[in-house]
C-alpha cells in the first residue's frame, strides 16, 4: 500500500516537471558522448541514434563566455553513417582542453523527417573524467610504478563495503538524489493479468539481458500502470547498478529508470530507435569468455561516457553572466616517465605568461637588496608564451623530467600589456606519487611501451574490482546530483592539526602524511595525499580524487573529535596560490 501511494505521488510529480529536466537531461545525454583526451584531443560520437537521424553540426567553445563575438572552436558537420545500428563521430586531436575549462556547445541535429532540433549546453571540465589517449596501457603503468610501495593488498571485500555505505549514506541524506527503487521494463505483456506471471516474465526476460544478477532475489513488487510494467528491486543502490550496467547498450532502451522516465519525452527517437526495444532483438547466448569481456567492455563505456561533473543545461551560449568559479593561478601537471605542462587561464589584457622551475633548489631571492653578489640558481624548466589557446597560456616541455618526491620551487611571471612584468616568487610543492600523471604530454606515444603487466587477480577479485569500478561511478554520480549546481567543490580537506614550526612543502606533505596514516591506516596515503597547506584553523590538503576525498570523509566520521573535516564547508577563498590577488 505504502509502496502504491509512493507510486501515485512519484507519478504526479513527474508529470509535472517534465520539460525542464527533458532539456537538461538531454545535455546529459549529450555530454555523455564527448570524451576529452589528456593532452589532448576530443571525440563525439554515439553509437546507436535514431534511424531518422541525417546529420549534426557541433559547434564546440572552450573559455569565451567572456568573448562579445565567440567563434568556434570545434565546428564540424558529421553524417551518420551505418547500417540498422546508426553511428556518428567527430574527432579533433589537437584541442587542448583542460581541468576547469568552461566548455559550452550548440548541436543541431536534421532529420530525413521533421525539422531540426537544436540544443545548448555548458559545463566546465573535471580534470577526474579526463580519458588518457591510450587507457589500457595508462592501467599498466599505474601498477608498474606503485609495485615498489606495494606493500599493502587492496582489501577488495572492505573496499566494496565501504563505498556501498558510503553511497546508502549520501542517497539517504541527500535530497537530490534518485530514492525509488523502481524500474520500467518494456516488453510484450498485454495478456498477462496474475502478478506472478508477470513477476516471473520479468525476471525472465531480466535474466536473459544481465545473468549476472539474481534476480529471484532482487525483484520485489510489481505494478502494471499506464501502459508501463514497473517492478521494484531490494535497494535504490541496487537500481543503479542495473542502470549502470545497462548503460551503452541496447538494454538501455529496454530496462529505464522510474524516476527518469520523462527524460524520452525530449528526444528519446534520437538514441533509441524503437525496434530496440521489441522481443525480436536478438539475445544470443554468450558464452562465460565472452561474456567477461563484454562485461569489460561495458565497464569501460560506463567510465568513458562520465566526463562531466556539473551539468548546466542553460538554454542559450553566453546568456549567464555570473562568474564562473575557475581553479586558481598556475596548473602544473607533470607526466611520467617524463614531461611537463604548465597553463594559465587567459584574463582580459593579459600579454604574457612565464615559469620558472627550479627542482629541489630553493630560488627564493629574498629582497634585491641582501645578496646581490650571489648568484641565483638558474631555472631548471624556463618557458614563456604569448599565445593565448582555448583561453589560456600553455607551456609545455616535452622532455623535462620531475620525479617522485621532488622539492619543486617556481617562479610565475605575468605580463599586462603595456605593463611590467610581475614575478611571483616563493611558490613550491612537493611531488607526492599522486599527483603525477601517467602518459605522454606529447600525445603521440604511452608511457609504458607495450608493457601490460597487470597484477594478477583472483577470478573473485576480479569480479570485485570490476564492482568496485561500478560502485565508484555510481558513488560520483549520486554525488554530482546531490551537490548539483554547486561550483565550489575541491578535493580538499581539513586536518585539525599544527606543526611546531612553519614547515615548507615537502616537511609539511611529510608532517601530514604520517599524521593522517596514523588516523586512518587503511588508506594508502602515499597515492591519495596529492598536497598539504596552511589553512586557517589547521592544514588543509587535498587528496587525488573526489572518491577518495568521500571515502576519507566517511572513515574520518568515526574518529574521536572529528580531527578530519570537509573544506568546503569553510573556506570561500582557495589559499593556495597567491599571484591571483595580482591580477
Ligand atoms: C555545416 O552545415 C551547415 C548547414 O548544413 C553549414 O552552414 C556549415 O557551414 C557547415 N559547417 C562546416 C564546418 O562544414
Ligand atoms: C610512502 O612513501 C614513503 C616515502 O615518501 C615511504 O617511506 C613509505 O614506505 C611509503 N609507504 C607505502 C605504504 O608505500
Ligand atoms: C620570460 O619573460 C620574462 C619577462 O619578460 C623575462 O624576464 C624572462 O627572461 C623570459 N624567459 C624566457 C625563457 O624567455
Ligand atoms: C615497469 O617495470 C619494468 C620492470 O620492472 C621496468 O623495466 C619499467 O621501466 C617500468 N615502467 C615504468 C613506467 O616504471
Ligand atoms: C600470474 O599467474 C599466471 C598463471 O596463474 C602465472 O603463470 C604468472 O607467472 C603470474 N604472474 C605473476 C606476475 O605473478
Ligand atoms: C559553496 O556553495 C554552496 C552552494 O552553492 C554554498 O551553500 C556554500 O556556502 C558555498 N561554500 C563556500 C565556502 O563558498
Amino acid at each position: 500500500m505504502k509502496q502504491l501511494i509512493t507510486l501515485i505521488t512519484t507519478l504526479l510529480l513527474a508529470t509535472v516537471s517534465v520539460s525542464s529536466d527533458a532539456y537538461e537531461n538531454a545535455c546529459k545525454q549529450f555530454n555523455g558522448q564527448i570524451q576529452i583526451f589528456r593532452p589532448q584531443g576530443l571525440k563525439i560520437a554515439a553509437k546507436h541514434v535514431s534511424r531518422n537521424l541525417l546529420s549534426i553540426e557541433v559547434e564546440v567553445y572552450i573559455n569565451q563566455e567572456q568573448r562579445s563575438n565567440p567563434t568556434c572552436d570545434i565546428c564540424a558537420n558529421a553524417t551518420v553513417t551505418g547500417g540498422r545500428r546508426k553511428r556518428f563521430q567527430i574527432y579533433h586531436p589537437s584541442i587542448v582542453v583542460l581541468p576547469g575549462d568552461r566548455f559550452q556547445y550548440t548541436v543541431t541535429k536534421r532529420y530525413r523527417n521533421g525539422p531540426p532540433r537544436q540544443l545548448s549546453c555548458e559545463f566546465r571540465v573535471n580534470g577526474e573524467r579526463m580519458l588518457f589517449s591510450r587507457p589500457t596501457q595508462t592501467r599498466s603503468c599505474e601498477e608498474n610504478i606503485s609495485t615498489k610501495n606495494k606493500g599493502r593488498q587492496l582489501n577488495y571485500i572492505a573496499e566494496k563495503r565501504l563505498l556501498e555505505e558510503t553511497i546508502n549514506e549520501m542517497l539517504s541524506s541527500c535530497e537530490a538524489a534518485d530514492t525509488t527503487s523502481m524500474l520500467i521494463l518494456s516488453g510484450d505483456y498485454a495478456d498477462m493479468e496474475l502478478t506472478n506471471e508477470l513477476k516471473s516474465f520479468i525476471i525472465n526476460r531480466l535474466r536473459s539481458h544481465l545473468p549476472s544478477v539474481d534476480w529471484h532475489g532482487e525483484v520485489e513488487d510489481v505494478y502494471r500502470t499506464n501502459g508501463r510494467l514497473v517492478f521494484t528491486v531490494k535497494t535504490t543502490l541496487m537500481k543503479l547498478k542495473v542502470l549502470h550496467l545497462v548503460r551503452g547498450t541496447a538494454v538501455e532502451a529496454i530496462v529505464t529508470d522510474y524516476d527518469k522516465q520523462d527524460r524520452t519525452t525530449y528526444d528519446h527517437e534520437d538514441y533509441f530507435d524503437e525496434d530496440y526495444g521489441e522481443p525480436e532483438i536478438r539475445t544470443v547466448k554468450m558464452s562465460g569468455k565472452i561474456r567477461l569481456l563484454a562485461t569489460i567492455a561495458l565497464m569501460w563505456l560506463v567510465a568513458a561516457s562520465c566526463l562531466l561533473e556539473s551539468v548546466d543545461a542553460r538554454k542559450s551560449r553566453g546568456s549567464s553572466k555570473r562568474s564562473s568559479r575557475r581553479p586558481k593561478g598556475v596548473n602544473i601537471e607533470i607526466y611520467h616517465p617524463k614531461g611537463v605542462m604548465v597553463w594559465y587561464p587567459y584574463r582580459s589584457g593579459m600579454e604574457l605568461f612565464g615559469i620558472e622551475i627550479f627542482i629541489n633548489k630553493a630560488n627564493q631571492q629574498t629582497g634585491d637588496s641582501s645578496e646581490e653578489d650571489s648568484t641565483p640558481p638558474v631555472c631548471d624548466i624556463c618557458l614563456n608564451t604569448t599565445e593565448v589557446s582555448y583561453g589560456k597560456f600553455i607551456l609545455r616541455s616535452e622532455n623535462a623530467v620531475i620525479r617522485n618526491r621532488d622539492h619543486v620551487y617556481y617562479n610565475a611571471i605575468v605580463k599586462k600589456a603595456n605593463g611590467k612584468a610581475y614575478i611571483s616568487r616563493s611558490n613550491e610543492f612537493y611531488v607526492s606519487e599522486s599527483r603525477i600523471l601517467l602518459g605522454d604530454v606529447t600525445g603521440t606515444a604511452s608511457a609504458c611501451g607495450g608493457n601490460t603487466a597487470v597484477a594478477n587477480l583472483s577470478d573473485n577479485d576480479k569480479r570485485l574490482a570490476n564492482e568496485i569500478k561500478l560502485l565508484e561511478e555510481i558513488l560520483l554520480e549520486v554525488n554530482d546530483q546531490c551537490h548539483a549546481g554547486e561550483q565550489n567543490r575541491t578535493k580538499q580537506l581539513l586536518l585539525s592539526a599544527e606543526t611546531p614550526t612553519r614547515y615548507d612543502a615537502k616537511q609539511l606533505y611529510q608532517y601530514v602524511e604520517e599524521q593522517l596514516a596514523q588516523k586512518l591506516p587503511t588508506i594508502d596515503w602515499n597515492r591519495t595525499l596529492v598536497e598539504a597547506f596552511y589553512a586557517t584553523d589547521g592544514i588543509g590538503f587535498e587528496v587525488a580524487t573526489t572518491i577518495d576525498k568521500l571515502k576519507v570523509l566517511k572513515l574520518a566520521k568515526a574518529l574521536p573529535q572529528q580531527p578530519i573535516t570537509d573544506l568546503d564547508s569553510f573556506q570561500t577563498e582557495d589559499m593556495t596560490n597567491d599571484i591571483d590577488s595580482w591580477m
